[in-house]
């Protein structure tokens, strides 16, 4: 079978209007106009695509209020973004990102789909944070078309997006994800075993367990975790990489380090019962009011908007240090 490469693909499905799919398309709206994508983003909820339809509106007045892009050039991007309810409309897809719900029985089905429905060539990845590529695969007849592309929160925003090769993902997609999404500039990373969590969910996890650990044995308050995380390690990553903090700390110097604190760190296979009294009380977070910190006071959305305008400018930041 004849397989696709990067500039074959001009037609760009995406399923799900969620949190992350209409950003996604965003991206390619926006960042791909020199290739002239058309975008598809399919929902089986229409409430979704409405929702979907007024939050890339909010988005793309953010952008044009960046002054990065003229807004005629704006408009053509806008106008590349179909928002369908008709699972149909993605028959002449190149590429299809699913993005709908972390459930593996429902991406499964939605695969499948995807696989009766499109041309045999059409690369299917799927936007999952940690689920099993090759497991998806199986319910395709084309598993070397199929693929990860982990993309982070917000995708329009966010650079890194973890390509996952799984068993039968075939090198020439893997060349045509990496090419298409170094396009429109992102960082694609790629991930050569398919793993649970890829790896930045993984780094992640080994963070939240130890953060949860030292507050559950009572080694430190909440407040004074945050100002640790943040004014010591959260502060030096921006503007170094974590093998250079190495080079510079000396290898030996580590060694020495690591030699007596791995034994020490938490190795649990179970997050705390803590966690689960919280969740119990009905402390789950942002969504309702309240978690590890009080939300109660907070325009959430207009912190969220904050967040994204010093993400973007730490961004610029960060780059002067690559
Ligand atoms: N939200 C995040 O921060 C984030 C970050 C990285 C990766 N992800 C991953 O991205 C994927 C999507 O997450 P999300 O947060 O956008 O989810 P979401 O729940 O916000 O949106 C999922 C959308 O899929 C739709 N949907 C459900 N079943 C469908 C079907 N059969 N056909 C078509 N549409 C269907 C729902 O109506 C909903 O609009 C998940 O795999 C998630 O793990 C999410």
């Amino acid at each position: 079978m004849k397989e696709v490469d990067v500039s074959i693909i001009k037609e760009i499905g995406i399923v799900g209007a969620g949190v992350m799919g209409p950003s996604i398309a965003e991206l390619f709206a926006i960042f791909g106009a020199s290739y002239d994508f058309s975008i598809v983003v399919y929902d089986i909820s229409p409430t979704q695509l409405e929702k979907a339809k007024s939050r890339i509106d909010i988005d793309f007045t953010k952008v044009s209020s960046t002054g990065l892009f003229s807004s005629s050039d704006l408009e053509i991007a806008r106008n590349r973004i179909q928002l369908e309810t008709d699972i149909n409309s993605f028959a002449d897809s190149h590429l299809i990102i699913e993005a709908v719900p972390e459930k593996l029985d429902l991406k499964l089905k939605v695969f499948k789909e995807l696989d009766k429905l499109t041309s045999p060539t059409t690369i299917l990845a799927t936007n999952s944070s940690g689920l099993s590529v090759t497991k998806i695969a199986t319910v395709t007849n084309r598993p070397t078309l199929c693929i990860g592309t982990h993309f982070m929160n917000p995708p329009l925003l966010m650079p890194l997006v973890e390509v996952v090769k799984g068993h039968q993902t075939s090198d020439q997609t893997v060349q045509t994800i990496m090419e298409l999404l170094s396009n429109v500039n992102k960082r694609p990373v790629l991930v050569k075993k398919d793993i649970p969590g890829y790896v930045h969910n993984r780094l992640q996890a080994a963070l939240f367990r130890e953060v949860m650990h030292l507050l559950d044995e009572d080694v430190i308050n909440v407040s004074d975790l945050e100002t640790t995380v943040r004014y010591g390690l959260g502060l030096r990553l921006p503007i170094m990489k974590v093998f250079e903090m190495v080079d510079f700390m000396g290898l030996d110097t580590i060694q020495n380090v690591l030699t007596y604190l791995y034994p020490a760190l938490n190795r649990s296979i179970l997050p705390p019962d803590f966690l689960r009294e919280m969740i119990e009380a009905g402390n789950l977070g942002v969504k309702s009011g309240k978690g590890f910190h009080d939300y109660s006071r907070q325009d959430i959305l207009a912190s969220m908007k904050q967040k994204e305008a010093a993400t973007f400018q730490l961004l610029m930041m960060m780059q002067q240090y690559d």
